[in-house]
């Protein structure tokens, strides 16, 4: 058995930035990851990260004002700003600790212009921005000796007497499984994207963190609100980043029209991510697309600006669509992104379960509401990051560790064991997991209507039945990776559970969730938000709690 007083699931942004400040509070803390920290799926994000510089002549409440306009009204004002106001302290702070910005000609950080904001506020390196973040943060929790469990896989939470007392980890490299008893649990686990196929997110990206929480009782909240981002390509879903459009790109239909200009007059292509998917979405399905997409167009910014500023996804570009941008648009569709819901925290990271934290993608605060705006989610993993850092650090000074020895890790074995044990002919976990994606990407997508989601329900019920009897075919314990896909399987239904019956909830259009059989936005009976939990009797409850307001009452949304 290990133990730690803080332990931290996942070595992304957020997990790395709270193991960051619980070390340099002077706790002893630990990050499991299932990779290597540096691949954690922070690593893919491009564009760039939102803050309001005062020497800019920005303020701080323009951004949240903007942040919760483009959440359709679902965000927890409160939340936002915070998120807001400690945006401008975060962004010197990482570069203070070594990240390289770029720069403008006046040698001050460089901004871009993102969607759905005013200002021109988004920071940047290049378009991967968020792998420079992660490489900065791992050098800095290796300076101050953080331990780092890479390649251990979570297999659950340990709950003594109602509170979070630790995780049941796999050590990939061998297959032993090992307590890890904690006096407070960070989750940092990242989102759930494969649970659509395609998506942008990582093959990594299976929702374990938002599964372990939901597992033990802890409500997930606004599971509804999935992200689809305007520039995807159509042959693996990869992200060309909405830098493109921060720099000035075009969006064309069939026609070469600018097709914005009829959907959101004054912003154009930099309109919140859900406007843009939707207007693309309904080009093509209306018979203006390309092949099942639009047209992106960078040409007119010149080959200089292009490789200086968008040189991966002009990479991209060329290896997976066989255009190089440069010189020809590049046809791409709206793909799914990112989940703005999560597990439901406080706005320092503590969930419903005393003990258990949660920040960045994995968590619902709530700072994104029905529509996450470009480059928050960075920011989103920064600020609740520390804050869960920090808080988790003054719960744990007054506590002791539970009363637990590795006798908490059986039930594990024993799944494990018996898992394994099955045998003969059933089919392997692919199948399920394509024909899962596949459901939710056909019905949860940018427009859903009432008969989709329940097929796409029904569809999981069976689904689930058939993973029951899903055979693991490697027997072996030095990195079974066929075992590991399995059991991430097994955390991508439970988190397609709570979508869909949170989207079947959901009885108006709101941010992502675009109903064509309910088209209204309805703040009479649903400003409020939907949470998800399992019931120890392993029911599911739906729960709904109003949304914070301070000072901007909803408005028509428009761009
Ligand atoms: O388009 C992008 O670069 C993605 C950024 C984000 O999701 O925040």
């Amino acid at each position: 058995m290990y133990e730690h007083d803080v332990l931290v699931i996942g070595a992304g942004l957020a997990g790395m930035r709270a193991a960051y400040t619980a070390s340099q509070n002077g706790v002893d803390v630990a990050v499991v990851s299932k990779v290597y920290p540096v691949r954690s799926h922070s690593n893919a994000a491009q564009g760039g990260i939102n803050a309001a510089m005062t020497d800019r002549g920005d303020a701080w409440e323009d951004h949240a004002f903007e942040t919760v306009k483009g959440s359709d009204y679902l965000a927890d004002q409160d939340a936002v700003e915070i998120l807001s106001s400690e945006a401008e302290h975060e962004v010197i702070s990482m570069e203070h600790m070594g990240v390289i910005f770029s720069r403008d000609e006046e040698g001050r950080l460089a901004t871009r212009a993102f969607g759905g904001q005013s200002q021109a506020r988004t920071f940047f390196v290049a378009d991967f921005t968020g792998q420079v973040l992660l490489h900065v943060l791992h050098e800095q929790i290796l300076r101050l000796g953080v331990r780092v469990y890479e390649e251990w896989f979570v297999l659950s939470l340990i709950m003594e007497e109602g509170e979070c007392a630790g995780a049941v980890v796999m050590e990939m490299k061998t297959g032993d499984i090992h307590v890890i008893r904690a006096k407070a649990v960070i989750i940092a686990a990242g989102g759930l994207g494969r649970a659509f196929e395609p998506s942008t997110n990582a093959l990594i990206c299976t929702g374990d963190g938002m599964a372990l929480a939901y597992q033990v009782g802890a409500p997930l909240m606004d599971m509804e609100m999935v992200q689809y981002h305007p520039t995807t390509l159509k042959s693996n879903g990869a992200l060309l980043s909405e830098a493109a459009r921060g720099e000035g790109a075009y969006l064309l239909n069939s026609e070469g029209q600018r097709f914005m200009e009829r959907y959101a007059p004054n912003m154009m292509e930099l309109a919140s991510r859900d406007v843009v998917s939707r207007a693309e979405q309904t080009e093509i399905n209306e018979g203006r697309g390309v092949d099942g997409c639009v047209l992106l167009d960078v040409r007119h910014l010149g080959e200089k600006v292009i490789d200086e500023k968008l040189s991966q996804i002009r990479q991209l570009g060329i290896d997976f669509a066989g255009a190089d941008m440069a010189h020809e648009p590049v046809p791409i569709r709206p793909g799914m992104h990112y989940q703005m819901g999560g597990i439901k925290t406080d706005v320092d990271g503590l969930t419903n379960v005393p003990g258990l934290y949660a920040a960045g993608e994995t968590a619902c605060v709530s700072v994104h509401g029905g529509n996450r705006l470009g480059a928050n989610s960075l920011l989103d993993t920064l600020v609740f990051g520390r804050r869960s850092g920090e808080h988790a650090v003054d719960f744990v000074k007054s506590k002791k560790h539970a009363n637990i020895d590795d006798s908490a890790a059986d039930p594990d074995r024993e799944q494990i064991r018996a898992m394994l044990a099955r045998d003969g002919g059933g089919e392997l976990f692919g199948a399920v997991r394509r024909e899962l994606g596949e459901t939710m990407n056909n019905h949860l997508a940018v427009y859903r209507d009432e008969e989709g989601m329940r097929t796409a329900f029904e569809k999981l019920s069976e689904l689930r039945a058939r993973y029951e009897k899903v055979v693991v075919h490697d027997k072996g314990k030095v990195f079974n990776t066929n075992l590991i896909f399995t059991l991430e399987l097994g955390f991508m239904l439970d988190c397609a559970e709570a979508i869909i019956l949170g989207a079947l909830e959901r009885k108006e259009s709101r941010g992502a969730h675009t109903r064509t059989d309910m088209p209204d936005r309805d703040d009479e009976n649903w400003l409020k938000h939907i949470l998800i939990s399992r019931t120890e009797d392993g029911e599911t409850a739906v729960d709904f709690l109003p949304v914070k307001i301070t000072q901007w009452q909803p408005q028509v949304r428009s761009y």
